[in-house]
């Protein structure tokens, strides 16, 4: 019976050598180890043996199975790896990767580029200042000295001392003007922060400044560029009017309104009745913000205009409540 289990192990030895596949691999396993496999078989029949022999013969059966176990797991290994480099669960790495959904700009973004894009073709720069701010450049710059009422307009977040969240991107021209001489173009986007949350206002905010400077700019440029940037972002015929209004860097100071969107100037509840909708504050550069800058106001004349875009986007695609822009709704996100 040992001669026989020998020559098992031989035939056993000389398939596995020639087996490619896992159904020639299964095949072999039950031949051998199966219910009717020549391992099985053998055990069987040692039950007649006297003991002496069965020990003898038992001890070879089993390092007989211990090695047909051993070497098909072994095979079953190599053709899994073989696997991978062809057939049906082939790993192909020349494939172009899955993609994931590409995802778009935040509509508050697309705005912002929009407006930035008109303010360049127009030949201002994009300009850039601390979000948080001294109140020197936040306000004392700005012709708001301590104490001046202007400052309750706006909500200010405290930092400590001295220094605040800035409230608008007004600073931003300051900051431009210290560093540079006239002529100057620039726009300054940005976030800005006020205490303050309802409908139409969140803590922050994103704002553009615009700021140009040069020798005999007047109001009526202010008008060009204004009427400029209200056709190419709400329509060649959308109508504009200047209102006389009070800010502490400019004087004289106007409000920018359009024609109502919602109800082209009939009056609803959007623009109160009043078929216009405010866009915008801006004016031409106060004297007393120059002389902050050693800027010479009998050389130099400027306008300066600052706007919400939250407030331009709103009213551009119909929007309600500020607070959608920031809950980050994919529902609302992906309608823009
Ligand atoms: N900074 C003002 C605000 O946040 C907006 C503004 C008004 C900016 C008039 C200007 C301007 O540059 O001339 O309410």
């Amino acid at each position: 019976m040992i001669d026989q289990i020998q020559q098992h192990k031989q035939d056993f030895e000389s398939r596995i050598g020639q087996v490619s596949t896992p159904e020639h691999l299964k095949q072999l396993r039950t031949d051998f180890l199966g219910k009717k496999g020549c391992v099985t078989e053998t055990l069987k029949a040692m039950r007649g043996l006297p003991p002496e022999e069965k020990r003898a013969v038992g001890k070879h059966v089993n390092q007989l199975k211990a090695h047909v176990e051993s070497r098909i797991k072994e095979k079953t290994a190599e053709l899994a790896g073989q696997s991978q480099g062809q057939g049906a669960g082939a790993f192909d790495a020349t494939l172009p990767g899955r993609q994931g959904p590409p995802g778009t700009l935040h509509p508050i973004t697309q705005v912002m580029d929009e407006i930035i894009a008109v303010f360049s073709s127009l030949g201002f720069e994009v300009a850039e200042g601390p979000e948080i701010e001294s109140d020197y450049y936040n306000f004392e710059a700005l012709n708001m000295p301590k104490d001046h009422p202007a400052r309750d307009m706006q909500d200010t977040f405290y930092i400590e001392g001295e220094t605040v969240l800035r409230t608008h991107t007004s600073p931003v021209q300051i900051h431009v003007m210290e560093k540079r001489q006239p002529p100057l173009r620039i726009i300054a986007p940005g976030k800005v922060y006020r205490c303050d949350s309802d409908i139409t206002h969140t803590p922050m905010f994103h704002q553009i400044e615009g700021l140009m400077i040069d020798r005999h700019i007047s109001f009526s440029d202010l008008k060009g560029v204004m009427n400029i940037f209200v056709q190419q972002v709400f329509g060649e015929n959308t109508p504009v009017r200047f209102r006389p209004s009070f800010f502490p860097f400019t004087c004289p100071s106007a409000e920018v309104d359009i024609q109502c969107v919602m109800c082209t100037g009939k009056g609803c509840r959007v623009c109160s009745q009043t078929g216009w909708l405010e866009i915008l504050g801006a004016g031409m550069v106060d004297p007393a913000v120059f002389a902050g800058v050693n800027y010479d106001p009998e050389k130099w004349t400027g306008f300066a205009f600052g706007m919400g875009i939250e407030r331009i986007a709103m009213l551009k695609y119909g929007i309600h409540d500020i607070r959608l822009f920031f809950e980050n709704d994919l529902r609302f996100l992906q309608q823009f």
